[in-house]
């Protein structure tokens, strides 16, 4: 399945990108020219990447584990009173 439109690249030549040692995005971006056009295949390349068991995250560790998203906490803003 082709997951980059713009540069051509499938699913396969991701995985056997990544079965040759490139183990991050930017490296796939780099070599395979993916997300470098529109950049509506960053996400499908991201999940290739952690189908193929490498961390999907920009950290480049060569294991999938679960990004743990903080809770968001509300921002609070102060007015100043004038004098
Ligand atoms: S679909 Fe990959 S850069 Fe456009």
């Amino acid at each position: 399945m082709i997951v980059c439109v713009c540069k051509s690249v499938s699913d396969r030549t991701i995985r056997a990108s990544i079965a040759e040692g490139m183990d991050s995005f930017d490296e796939l971006q780099f070599e395979l020219g993916v997300a470098t056009c529109c950049g509506k295949c960053e996400e499908s390349v991201r999940d290739v990447m952690a189908q193929s068991g490498v961390c999907a995250t920009r950290c480049g560790v060569a294991h999938a584990h679960a990004v743990a998203v903080p809770a968001v906490q509300p921002l609070t803003f102060y007015e100043r009173k004038a004098a």
